[in-house]
């Protein structure tokens, strides 16, 4: 890894809200999956949810190859060394977790003795004659809890940025939404 990028750029940016939109989009999308039932309607629904999914994988690992190059950026304020440390393994978490996500999404759909495609493409064919038990409980307890863990930093990581916006009137939230340029708030 290279030293910090100094201010995040605008393909930083880019990445960050696009696979940020793609992964709330499928966590809202997927638990309200949970309330439809069984069915033709559902088997489309779920096949939309995992075509989206392996498009965000593919962001999610060219953002994490932009940041192994980049670093992280450097803070937008005099953050205390608790406060630095926290936001790196928050961001971490994070990052790691738009891998883990459709990485299990794509296991528990080929326990479940089914290829994956996306929008028709097909990418992986079908791995297992028959549903798989043990990978299909390991991958579908893993994207389940993942997703709930997930959704947890994520409500932590909107009050950090508010947090810093309002309490201590930096430029953290303006930078990430392209409103500040370098030059503080
Ligand atoms: C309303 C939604 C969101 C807000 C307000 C927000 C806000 C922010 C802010 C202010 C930063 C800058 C931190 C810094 O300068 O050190 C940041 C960075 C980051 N955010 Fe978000 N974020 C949102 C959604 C998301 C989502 C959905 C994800 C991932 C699933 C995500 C992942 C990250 C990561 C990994 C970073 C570290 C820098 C980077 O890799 O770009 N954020 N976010
Ligand atoms: C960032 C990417 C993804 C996110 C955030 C996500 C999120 C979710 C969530 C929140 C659920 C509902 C969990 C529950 O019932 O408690 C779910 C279900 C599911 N996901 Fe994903 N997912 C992602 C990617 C994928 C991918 C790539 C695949 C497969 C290729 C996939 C396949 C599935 C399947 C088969 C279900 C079960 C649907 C059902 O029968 O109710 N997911 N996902």
């Amino acid at each position: 890894m290279t030293a910090p990028a100094p201010w995040p750029g605008r393909l930083s940016l880019g990445l960050h809200w696009g696979v940020g939109a793609g992964v709330l989009g499928l966590l809202a999308f997927g638990f309200w999956l949970r309330t439809v039932p069984g069915g033709p309607d559902k088997t489309a629904l779920v096949q939309i949810h995992k075509s989206v999914g392996v498009i965000v994988f593919a962001a999610a690992l060219a953002r994490v190859a932009w940041r192994m190059r980049e670093g992280f950026p450097v803070p937008a304020g005099p953050h205390a060394p608790w406060e630095r440390r926290g936001a790196i393994l928050l961001h971490v978490f994070l990052i790691a977790a738009t891998l883990l996500m459709p990485l299990s999404g794509i296991l528990r759909s080929l326990a479940y003795a089914r290829p994956v495609s996306v929008f028709g493409l097909p990418l992986i064919p079908k791995l297992f004659e028959a549903k798989h038990e043990t990978l299909y409980a390991v991958a579908s307890n893993l994207h389940d809890g993942l997703a709930l863990l997930l959704s947890a930093a994520l409500a932590l990581h909107v009050a950090a940025a508010l947090k810093h916006h309002w309490i201590d009137r930096d430029a953290t939230l303006t930078r990430i939404l392209g409103l500040t340029r370098r030059s503080g708030r």
